[in-house]
C-alpha cells in the first residue's frame, strides 16, 4: 500500500505536471539537440529580428489547434485532400517555416529521428525571443508530432482578431489557460504586425453603416487611415501593434491599450472587462522583469497544451510532411 503510495506521488510529481514533458528529454538521445537550436537561433535572429515575432506566433498557432504537435509545420497529410492549418487566413507566419525546416535539417543530421518538430518550435520560439531581449522560460521536451493538420480547425480555434472578451476568454479556457494568461500572452504582441485587413473593419465600417469603431482613439484612427491602411480593402500593407518599440519586448502593448489604440479588437477589449483591466494596470505598476516571470510562467502553460508524447504522434523527418 505504502509503495502504491510512494508510486503515485513519484507519477505526480515528476509525470503528470508537465504534462508528461521534461526538461532536458533529448539529454541521453541527443545531447547537443538544445544547444544546436540555440546556436543557430544566436546565428541567425540577430540579422532577422522580426523573425522572432513569426516564431513564437507560430508555436501559438501550433498549440492552438490539436496541441503542440508541429500540424501547423503541416505541407499536406498522406491521404486526404485537407487543406492544412498553414493555410488558413490569416497566415503571416509563413515566412518562418523554411527556418524550422533548416533547423530539422541540422538536428537530423546529428541524430536522425530523435527530435520532434513541435520541440523544435517550442525550443525556436524561446531561444529567438530571448534573442530580442525579450524573457525566458523553460521548454521541458518531448513532444511528439501529429499526423493531421486541418485548416477549418485552425480557423474555428484560433482566437480571431474580432473576438469579444467573452469569446477569448472562453477559447482559453478551452486550451486550460486562464484570464491571466490571456492577458500575458497577448502581450506578445509587443512586437507584433499585422496586416490592415485584421483590423480596417474598426477604421472605415465597424457596424455596417460606414462607422469607425468608437473605443479606437479617433486621433489613432486618423492615422492609420492616412497613412497606412488607406483603403478598407487594403491587403498589403503591414501595420506594427506597437508602434515606436515594435522590436522591444516590453510593457508599451499595454499602455497603448490604456490609451485606447490596441490594434484589433481582441486587444482592445482587455480593457473594458473589469478582470482583465485590473490585470493590466497591476502589470503596468510592476516591473519589466516582473512582466517578463509571469509571462514566462504562461507561456511554459501554452507550451504543454495537449501535448501527444511517449508512443503517441510520430517523431517527423521532415516537419512539412507526415512519415510515410
Ligand atoms: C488573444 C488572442 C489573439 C488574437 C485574436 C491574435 C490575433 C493576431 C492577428 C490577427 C495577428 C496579425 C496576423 C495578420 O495580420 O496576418 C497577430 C499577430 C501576432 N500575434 Fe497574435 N493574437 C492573439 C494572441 C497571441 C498570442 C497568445 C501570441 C503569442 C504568445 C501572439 C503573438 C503574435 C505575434 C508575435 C504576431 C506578429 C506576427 C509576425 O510578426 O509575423 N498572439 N495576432
Ligand atoms: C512546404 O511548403 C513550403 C511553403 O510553405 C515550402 O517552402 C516547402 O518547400 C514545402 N515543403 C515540402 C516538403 O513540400
Ligand atoms: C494564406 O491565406 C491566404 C488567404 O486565405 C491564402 O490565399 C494563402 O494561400 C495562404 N498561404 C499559404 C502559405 O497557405
Ligand atoms: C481531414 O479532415 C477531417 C475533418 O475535416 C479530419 O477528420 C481528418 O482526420 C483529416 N484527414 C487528414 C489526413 O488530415
Ligand atoms: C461575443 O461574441 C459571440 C460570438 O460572436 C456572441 O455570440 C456574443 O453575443 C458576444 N458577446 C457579447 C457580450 O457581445
Ligand atoms: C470551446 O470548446 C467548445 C467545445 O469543444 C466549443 O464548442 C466552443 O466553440 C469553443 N469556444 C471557443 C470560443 O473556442
Ligand atoms: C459596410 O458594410 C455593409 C454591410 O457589410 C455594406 O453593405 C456597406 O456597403 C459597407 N459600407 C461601406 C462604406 O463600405
Ligand atoms: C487582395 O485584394 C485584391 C483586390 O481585391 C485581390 O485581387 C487579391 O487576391 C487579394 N490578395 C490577397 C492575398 O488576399
Amino acid at each position: 500500500m505504502k509503495g502504491f503510495f510512494s508510486l503515485f506521488v513519484f507519477l505526480v510529481i515528476f509525470g503528470s505536471v508537465r504534462g508528461d514533458l521534461k526538461l532536458g528529454f533529448y539529454k541521453s538521445a541527443c545531447p547537443k539537440a538544445e544547444k544546436i537550436v540555440q546556436d543557430y537561433v544566436n546565428q541567425h535572429i540577430p540579422n532577422a529580428p522580426s523573425l522572432a515575432a513569426a516564431l513564437i506566433r507560430m508555436h501559438f498557432h501550433d498549440c492552438f489547434v490539436r496541441g503542440c504537435d508541429g500540424s501547423v509545420l503541416l505541407n499536406f497529410t498522406s491521404s486526404s485532400g485537407n487543406q492544412t492549418e498553414k493555410t488558413a487566413p490569416p497566415n503571416l507566419t509563413v515566412r518562418g517555416f523554411d527556418f524550422i525546416d533548416r533547423l530539422k535539417s541540422l538536428l537530423e543530421a546529428e541524430c536522425p529521428g530523435i527530435v520532434s518538430c513541435a520541440d523544435i518550435v517550442a525550443l525556436a520560439a524561446r531561444d529567438s525571443i530571448v534573442v530580442t531581449g525579450g524573457p525566458s522560460w523553460k521548454v521541458p521536451t518531448g513532444r511528439r508530432d501529429g499526423v493531421i493538420s486541418v485548416a477549418s480547425e485552425a480557423l474555428a480555434e484560433i482566437p480571431a482578431p474580432f473576438d469579444n472578451i467573452t469569446t477569448l476568454i472562453q477559447n482559453f479556457a478551452n486550451k486550460s489557460l486562464d484570464i491571466k494568461d490571456l492577458v500575458l500572452l497577448s502581450g506578445a504582441h509587443t512586437i507584433g504586425i499585422s496586416l490592415c485587413t485584421s483590423f480596417s473593419n474598426r477604421l472605415y465600417n465597424f457596424t455596417g453603416v460606414g462607422d469607425q469603431d468608437p473605443t479606437l482613439d479617433s486621433e489613432y484612427a486618423a492615422n492609420l487611415k492616412s497613412r497606412k491602411c488607406r483603403t478598407q480593402n487594403d491587403n498589403t500593407t503591414i501595420v506594427e501593434m506597437d508602434p515606436g518599440s515594435r522590436t522591444t519586448f516590453d510593457l508599451s502593448y499595454y499602455s497603448l491599450l490604456l490609451k485606447r489604440r490596441g490594434l484589433f479588437e481582441s486587444d482592445s477589449a482587455l480593457t473594458r472587462d473589469s478582470n482583465t483591466l485590473a490585470l493590466i494596470n497591476q502589470l503596468l505598476q510592476g516591473s519589466l522583469q516582473n512582466f517578463f516571470s509571469e509571462f514566462a510562467m504562461s507561456m511554459e502553460k501554452m507550451g504543454q497544451i495537449e501535448v501527444k508524447t511517449g508512443t503517441s504522434g510520430e517523431i517527423r523527418k521532415n516537419c512539412a510532411v507526415v512519415n510515410s
